[in-house]
């Protein structure tokens, strides 16, 4: 049933999204607002950052390393430095690094925020919490606003990640939400080969799909 429901609305959404993300909108979520640039993954549309907002508002951040890999808008880096961690904000995408920028400077933010291709700019950071919300479709991005949905036509995100996240032997704790729609079973498999496993803490199930949080566990010849 959501499956139709969803194949019915698709095309009257992507009308919507095209014209109403066309432009500079605002967001807000509890006293924090910031502008959303054309192009940068929107928050308000997609359920993925407030599940995390709704799952980080049960977490104890205060004074926690926080990276938030692939920052998009912002705000769940924002929230987290609202609640007292210290936050680093990561992306590949200059719009969205221009846009953080924009925002961290309104709110008087002290977020950092790198420029980087998944860890390559951030090899001698660490961190005691990792929270992503990864591109997970199967295609190649085309430009770089599609970077926040296509994974590459191999998963080439996914396998560069684990790879990275295998070789940093990473002592802090790794949030990853993925959606239904995702190709869930190789996005497990890929992390396998790294000796990870997604270990699943939270599900939530709305109207049009259901999203899972996973916490990232290294068996032992991932972190030897
Ligand atoms: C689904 S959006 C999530 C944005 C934000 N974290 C949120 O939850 O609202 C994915 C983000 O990852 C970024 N991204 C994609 N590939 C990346 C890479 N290789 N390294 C860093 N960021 C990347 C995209 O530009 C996009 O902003």
């Amino acid at each position: 049933m959501r499956q139709v429901l969803k194949r019915i609305s698709a095309p009257i959404l992507r009308k919507f999204f095209k014209s109403y993300l066309n432009r500079p909108t605002t967001y807000t979520y509890g006293d924090i607002s910031i502008v959303v640039e054309k192009g940068v993954f929107h928050p308000k549309f997609f359920f993925s950052t407030r599940i995390l907002l709704n799952f980080l508002k049960k977490q104890t951040l205060s004074g926690k390393r926080i990276l938030e890999l692939g920052a998009g808008s912002g705000m769940i880096s924002f929230y987290c430095e609202q609640q007292g961690a210290i936050v680093t904000a990561s992306d590949i995408s200059q719009t969205v690094i221009k846009g953080l920028h924009a925002n961290a400077d309104k709110l008087q933010s002290s977020v950092e925020i790198v420029e980087s291709d998944l860890f390559e700019n951030l090899m001698d950071h660490q961190f005691d919490c990792i929270i992503i919300n990864p591109p997970y479709y199967p295609e190649n991005p085309q430009n770089e606003s599609e970077k926040a949905w296509f994974c590459g036509a191999q998963f080439d995100y996914f396998h560069k990640l684990f790879s990275q996240l295998e070789t940093r032997k990473e002592p802090g704790v790794v949030w990853m939400i993925l959606s239904e729609d995702c190709k869930l079973d190789d996005i497990k498999s890929i992390a396998a080969k790294h000796d990870i496993v997604l270990e699943l803490i939270e599900t939530d199930k709305n109207w049009a799909e259901k999203n899972f949080i996973f916490q990232l566990k290294f068996l032992p010849a991932a972190t030897q």
